[in-house]
């Protein structure tokens, strides 16, 4: 068979290919604890059901705008005043099948082939292939000072006359670092020195713990015109646990969302008005729900770091928001697939390898499910991989005898 070699340098999504391994093994019976998961376990808020369900029973359900319907738009307009501080127009604004085609529209619009395109490291599954389906060229930057926290000179020594546009996620999955003001600052700086496009992928900024203040990417911005390149991505996915709506948008200068319509145009038309309506429930609904989200995985990292950190050799990272932690099991394994596999064969506790986002001898570990399977599944990896656990573990009935050293 033939395919492009655009399509045969494509992976497929490590993390929706372990949803499917989950689900394939409890569909056997098998007790598995999924530490891999990239959603929240709580209801969508109930505005966004009703929202939705008043929509579907008047059986009318057609094509939308290409670029979301007005009453999306506003909402994201209000958003964005909310929690940017920052006016913008209808024709700022794109509303997508979730952050993931935001992105991915937004660097089809901007790149060219070849054209190169910075991350930190670690970095999310999908920008690598992202950048890639465009033709152009990912340029993942380690901290060289050997954190998750990504230092302005290093992405700075990566820059060549091909660098089109940086990606920022902060929080960031998978480390759940929260980058601090001084790099936001000047990264944006940085970008408009430049003349580069800065996405900022901010779809876990209302997940952050500690009292952390929330950083907003315009208040460090000189150019707030219609030239600016600063491509703002949100989605109602992680933060009103929304994940299966799939909805998300981009807010950027009226030129850059008129060329991303034209492409979403043809690619989807406009996503499913049911789930467009449903997003202007959550958004313009009361927002409890994800405060108590937040309270929640605070609390939730705070259990699964207490039991990571009584793991001898692992070294653990506190997160600052989102709900993944990334910590170093390279004292166990060096290669972060062959672990990840070891654990799912023996002890059913599924993780994402650190590979997959750019650091092997890592495992990204999510806390978004019940502390019973935070609790749990960390016991059962120390039961796993700990030399002088006992012989046999027990998972409910089931009895588990030690076949490896
Ligand atoms: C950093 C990051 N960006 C984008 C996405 C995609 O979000 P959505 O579900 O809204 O497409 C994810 C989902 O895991 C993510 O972690």
């Amino acid at each position: 068979m033939s395919i492009s070699q655009i399509a045969r340098s494509i992976h497929a999504s490590p993390t929706l290919a372990l949803n499917e391994k989950a689900a394939i093994l409890r569909e056997k019976g098998d007790p598995v604890i999924h530490l891999g998961g990239g959603e929240p376990k709580s209801r969508a808020p109930i505005d966004a059901i009703l929202a939705v369900a008043g929509h579907l029973n008047s059986g009318e359900i057609r094509y939308s705008p290409p670029d979301g319907i007005p009453a999306l738009k506003k909402a994201i307009i209000y958003y964005t005043e909310e929690f940017y501080n920052r006016q913008v127009a209808p024709e700022n604004v794109i509303a997508s099948g979730g952050a993931k085609q935001a992105l991915m529209v937004a660097l089809q619009t901007i790149l060219n082939p070849q054209e190169e395109v910075i991350f930190p490291s670690p970095y999310w599954v999908s920008y690598p292939d992202m950048v890639r389906l465009c033709q152009g060229i990912p340029v993942p930057v380690l901290s060289e000072d050997g954190t998750f926290y990504p230092r302005i000179k290093d992405i700075e020594q990566r820059i060549s006359s091909y660098t089109k546009a940086v990606i920022i996620n902060s929080p960031n999955n998978p480390s759940g670092a929260m980058y601090s003001e001084e790099f936001l600052s000047d990264i944006v700086q940085f970008c408009e020195k430049k003349d580069l496009y800065l996405i900022m992928d901010d779809i876990y900024h209302r997940l952050i713990f500690d009292n952390k203040k929330r950083l907003n990417c315009y208040d460090y911005a000189k150019d707030l015109s219609e030239n600016s390149k600063l491509i703002v991505i949100n989605s109602v996915s992680k933060q009103y646990a929304m994940t299966g709506f799939r909805i998300g948008w981009a807010v950027a200068n009226k030129k850059l969302i008129e060329v991303m319509t034209n492409i979403q145009g043809h690619q989807t038309s406009g996503t499913s008005v049911l789930m467009q309506k449903a997003a202007v429930g959550a958004i313009n609904g009361v927002q409890s729900g994800v405060e108590s989200l937040r309270i929640t995985l605070e609390n939730n990292r705070n259990v699964m770091l207490d039991h990571l950190n009584s793991f001898t050799g692992v070294k653990t990272f506190k997160p600052d928001g989102t709900f993944y932690t990334f910590a170093d099991f390279s004292v166990y394994a060096k290669d972060s697939n062959k672990l990840s596999n070891f654990l799912i064969d023996k002890v059913q506790v599924l993780t994402v390898p650190g590979v997959e986002f750019g650091l092997d001898g890592f495992l990204r570990l999510s806390y978004c499910g019940s502390i019973k399977e935070i609790t749990e599944g960390i016991e059962r990896m120390k039961w796993a991989l700990d030399p002088d656990s006992p012989n046999e573990l027990y998972i409910g009935d089931r009895k588990l005898v030690r076949d490896w050293t």
